[in-house]
């Protein structure tokens, strides 16, 4: 093992800062903890010339970040720029195939290309290490790829977005207006380069993927999750969930059924009694079925500045104590390509929030529906009274299945006494 680890930091954003602000504030600690000192060779950034609040006085300033990948003062690049394509995929690439290890929070990368970026580091004997790129600062890769490594795994169900998390628990708490919240959650640095991602699930459906390929053994295959965002989500929803007993959780849902692979990201009522329900703020969590530990349950702070930088740093540390760990858990050549199966076969109960016309017979219309598809309802309420006028109408169904209950759904939206489309929500009562 050599005396010094020498990175390359490319990016220097939310997350690149706080990089540099450790490894300054620790790097006597560092020493003492690996044994070797971690020193910044250059950084890169696009605008060279901005103030980030951090002395940049002592490292080399490069404009391409894909020359990092070629420098011999770099024996590490840490990726943090973003971005599935383009500049991050090229670096990324190219400091792997030059034998130099990688460590990046870059989720989007991760999910779109691992398999072939873990191919790459194996082929070349060096390191590919994304603790930041899934749940921020909680060590859950380490947790999934190491510690959990005994056990079979049956289930995964996360709140993996920290913008989500805080957009549902801020609109809950304060009565807030969805962008006036999101606009906050930009400024403290937990959204995406394009927020849309964050909204919309595919945020957390790159870590989904990531964690289904390690849970497992699989390739990982963004393609194959089913995205549903909170966009949709009317602040009603919110206040009708608390009434039930329940919060809404943006979660990302792994599980096996008959073999094959689930994978969704979905937004659901979680019930008081389950760890989940408590994950509030900017705060992530992940509760795991396991055959031998049971139900290991790990949350902490999902985005932001230190939180990510802290687990950027334990990656480093890894590098510099010489530990190198299989992308995915396991060699690349053992990975398996997935069959993949829809949510339509996972059977739970359901919230559904229906915006009807206030007249005779229109509940008769719609447990009609249901009632064709052999679903059974446990309860109903309709808000308010109007008549001609639309009101809504919440109902909770029990088990039943996805497909059906979304065939249904579709079918009751299609009623003329609907005015607009209905909200279904998966009730997940056993967590
Ligand atoms: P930021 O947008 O804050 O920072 C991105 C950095 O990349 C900026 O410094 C920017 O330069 C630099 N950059 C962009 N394009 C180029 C380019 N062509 N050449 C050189 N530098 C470039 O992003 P974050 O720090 O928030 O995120 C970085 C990564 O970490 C992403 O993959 C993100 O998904 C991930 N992540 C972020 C978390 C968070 O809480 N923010 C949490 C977990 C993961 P300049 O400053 O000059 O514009
Ligand atoms: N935008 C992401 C989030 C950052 O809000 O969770 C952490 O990955």
């Amino acid at each position: 093992m050599s005396e010094v680890l020498r990175l390359g930091i490319a990016g220097l954003g939310t997350v690149g800062v706080g990089v540099v602000e450790i490894v300054q504030k620790h790097g006597a600690l560092l020493k003492r903890r690996t044994g070797c000192e971690v020193a910044v060779s250059c950084v890169s950034a696009r605008d060279s010339s901005r103030d980030r609040g951090v002395d940049l006085s002592g490292y080399g300033w490069v404009d391409d970040p894909v020359t990092m990948a070629e420098r011999d003062d770099v024996d590490v690049v840490v990726e943090l720029i973003g971005g599935s394509e383009g500049i991050a995929y090229d670096l990324v690439k190219t400091a792997l195939s030059n034998g130099k290890s990688v460590v990046t929070a870059n989720k989007a990368l991760m999910a779109h290309h691992g398999a072939e970026l873990a191919e790459l580091a194996e082929a070349n004997g060096v390191g590919l290490s994304y603790e930041a790129a899934v749940a921020g600062g909680i060590p859950i890769i380490k947790a999934m790829r190491e510690s959990l490594m005994g056990n079979e795994i049956a289930a995964l169900y996360g709140i993996l977005n920290g913008t989500s998390n805080y957009i549902l628990s801020e609109m809950r708490t304060g009565g807030r207006g969805f962008a006036d919240v999101l606009k906050d959650a930009q400024a403290k640095g937990y959204a995406e380069a394009d927020p849309a991602f964050d909204i919309n699930g595919t945020d957390a459906g790159h870590k989904l993927t990531l964690l289904a390929a390690i849970a497992f053994g699989v390739k990982p295959n963004f393609d194959a999750v089913e995205l549903n965002g909170i966009e949709h989500l009317l602040l009603e929803d919110i206040q009708f969930a608390e009434e039930l007993g329940y919060r809404i959780k943006l979660l990302g849902i792994t599980q096996k059924i008959d073999g094959a692979v689930v994978q969704s990201v979905e937004p659901c009522l979680v019930p008081r009694s389950s760890p989940l329900w408590a994950i509030e703020d900017v705060y992530n969590a992940v509760y795991v079925d396991c055959d031998a530990v049971e139900t290991p349950f790990f949350s902490g702070r999902g985005a932001g500045r230190m939180p990510t930088a802290s687990s950027v740093m334990g990656d480093i540390v890894d590098l510099a104590r010489g530990i190198r760990v299989p992308v995915f858990g396991m060699s690349s050549m053992h990975l398996l390509d997935a069959v993949h199966a829809p949510m339509d076969r996972v059977k739970s109960r359901f919230y559904l929030r229906l915006n009807v016309v206030d007249e005779p017979g229109v509940m008769a219309s719609i447990t009609a529906v249901l009632r064709d598809f052999g679903i059974s309802i446990e309860s109903m309420v309709q808000r308010g009274r109007a008549p001609g006028e639309a009101v809504h109408v919440v109902l909770k169904t029990h088990g039943a299945l996805t497909g059906d209950m979304r065939t249904a759904v579709e079918q009751i939206g299609a009623l003329d006494v609907s005015v607009e489309k209905p909200c279904l929500i998966r009730i997940e009562d056993d967590l």
